[in-house]
């Protein structure tokens, strides 16, 4: 098979990690969600009592961290620096902070250093919010998704429900439309839609559609569209 790369953006909540994870098992590539490496920096940094403001500093520890991704079945967890926080890393607090995290020049090098070295030893289906743009300028399939903040905003409530946690739609659509903000306007490799990329709308689609729509494009690259 040719090495096929993946890179799927978006904002958040656009149903991103659920489809990627579909897609890679059904062509049995690794998956890696880049959006948990930044939210490892920021756990760690906020763990270490870290102001988010002192970049150089933030930037050190983004150099030195080791972030690990190991697959277990369906479920992915997060090590870094040797401890599980597969749940930490997903917290309101982090989620709130990350964008920040993800705005430093530093930071955002020293991430893609790592994600640039998984994509060239191997096919993957990598997610975050410049992979068709910057880590894989010339990946094989390029995909980038969105939905309604209100349907965005409600997949989250969802999730967070699942996880004992309760915040109202308002709540979750302000926050979700401020990330979306911050990571659009950032000087470094804003979240933007590569002009190369497939854009698929998954408002009202389940995750299980997306994936098969993804699928489809990636069979159109291999040739084995039927
Ligand atoms: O996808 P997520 O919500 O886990 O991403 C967390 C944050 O990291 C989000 O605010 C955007 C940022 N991010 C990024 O800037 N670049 C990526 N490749 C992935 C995520």
């Amino acid at each position: 098979m040719k090495q096929l790369r993946v890179a799927i953006d978006g904002p958040a909540g656009a149903g991103k990690s659920t489809a990627a994870k579909l897609v890679a098992k059904e062509l049995a590539l690794p998956y890696i969600d880049t959006g948990a490496m930044y939210r490892a920096v920021t756990w760690k940094a906020l763990q270490l009592g870290m102001s988010l403001d002192e970049e150089d500093k933030v930037t050190e520890l983004a150099s030195r961290l080791d972030i690990a991704f190991i697959a277990n079945h369906e479920q992915q967890s997060v090590l870094v620096d040797g401890e599980i926080a597969t749940e930490q890393i997903r917290s309101p607090e982090v989620t709130e902070r990350v964008s920040q995290v993800a705005a430093i020049r530093g930071v955002r090098a020293e991430m893609v250093k790592l994600q640039q070295r998984i994509a060239n030893r191997q096919g993957v289906v990598m997610d975050g919010r410049d992979i068709g743009t910057h880590v894989i300028p010339d990946a094989e399939v390029k995909i980038f998704l969105t939905a309604s903040l209100q349907e965005r905003a409600k997949r989250r409530k969802l999730e967070m429900e699942n996880k004992g946690i309760y915040l109202s739609q308002d709540e979750l659509e302000t926050s979700i439309a401020r990330r979306d903000e911050l990571d659009s306007s950032r000087d470094v490799a804003p979240l933007r839609q590569a002009e190369d990329a497939h854009l698929i709308d998954t408002t009202g689609q389940t995750a299980a559609e997306v994936a098969e729509r993804i699928l489809g494009v990636c069979k159109d690259f291999l040739g084995t569209n039927q």
